[in-house]
C-alpha cells in the first residue's frame, strides 16, 4: 500500500457501516474490512471498469455478504446512510457536490485541489473538522477528516492552507511551502513578465512569507 494511502486508512475507525466513494482499487475498504472495523461496506464508483477492481479484490467479503458494489454517482447508490464516508483521489468541487446535502456523521477526505473550497464548505454546513494537515508521497496532499455536527470556526489562513498545517506545522507542509517560494523567487527574476502577473505572484509570495512567519512561530 503506498504512502498516501496509509496515510488514509491510518483515519478509518470503527464504524458500523462504512462507504468508499470512488473506491477503485478497494484498499481502503480491505483495510477495513480485514481490520474488523465495520460491520457492512460498501465500494462504490462510477466508473465499472473501476469497480470491477475492487470487486475482484474484494470478491470473498461480497460473498460473504459484508461488501456491497454499487455502480453509481457520488452516494447516491448507497442503500443506507453510512456512519462513515471516505472519498478520496478527487478534485475537491466534485467532492462539495458529492456531499452537499447528504453529509455524513464521519468523513475522511483526501481531496486532489481546492481543499480551501472544501473547508469552507464543511464549516459552512456546521460540520468539525479533526484533521486537516498536508502530507507528501512523490507529491503534496491534503487530508481532512471530521464529523456532520459540532460546528467549527477557521481564520482566512487556516482555510486556504489547513488548520493543523498552521496550528501544528509537520515537515511536509513546511517543505511545501518553502519548495513554492523558492519557485515563486524563480520566476520573479523573470525581466519579460506583465506587470499583472508578477504582482500576483508578488501578493502569493508575501502570504507564503506570512506562513512561514507563523509557522516559525509556534515551532
Ligand atoms: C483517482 S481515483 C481515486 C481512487 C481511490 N479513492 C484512491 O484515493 O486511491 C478516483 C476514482 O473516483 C471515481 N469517481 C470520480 N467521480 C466520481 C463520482 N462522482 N462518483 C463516484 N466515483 C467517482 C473514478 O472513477 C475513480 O475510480
Amino acid at each position: 500500500m503506498s504512502v498516501r494511502l496509509e496515510r488514509i486508512c491510518s483515519h478509518l475507525t470503527r464504524a458500523e457501516s462504512f462507504a468508499d466513494i470512488g473506491c477503485d482499487h478497494g484498499y481502503c475498504t480491505q483495510y477495513m474490512l480485514e481490520n474488523d472495523l465495520c460491520e457492512r461496506a460498501y465500494i462504490s464508483d462510477i466508473s465499472r471498469g473501476s469497480l470491477q477492481k475492487a470487486e475482484r479484490l474484494l470478491q470473498a467479503h461480497i460473498q460473504a455478504g459484508r461488501c456491497k458494489a454499487i455502480c453509481a454517482d457520488g452516494m447516491q447508490g448507497l442503500p443506507e446512510a453510512c456512519e462513515l464516508v471516505l472519498i478520496a483521489g478527487m478534485g475537491g468541487e466534485e467532492i462539495i457536490r458529492i456531499l452537499d446535502g447528504r453529509i455524513p456523521p464521519r468523513f475522511v477526505l483526501q481531496p486532489m485541489k481546492n481543499s480551501d473550497k472544501v473547508r469552507a464548505f464543511l464549516l459552512a454546513n456546521g460540520c468539525k473538522i479533526t484533521a486537516d494537515y498536508t502530507f507528501f508521497d512523490g507529491k503534496y496532499y491534503d487530508l481532512i477528516a471530521g464529523e456532520g455536527g459540532g460546528g467549527d470556526s477557521y481564520s482566512d489562513f487556516e482555510l486556504l492552507f489547513g488548520r493543523d498545517n498552521l496550528k501544528n506545522p509537520g515537515k511536509d507542509f513546511i517543505a511545501m511551502v518553502r519548495e513554492e517560494q523558492a519557485k515563486l523567487r524563480a520566476f520573479l527574476t523573470a525581466p519579460d513578465m506583465s506587470r499583472e502577473n508578477r504582482d500576483a505572484l508578488r501578493a502569493r509570495l508575501y502570504t507564503l512569507e506570512e506562513i512561514t512567519d507563523a509557522v516559525d512561530e509556534v515551532l
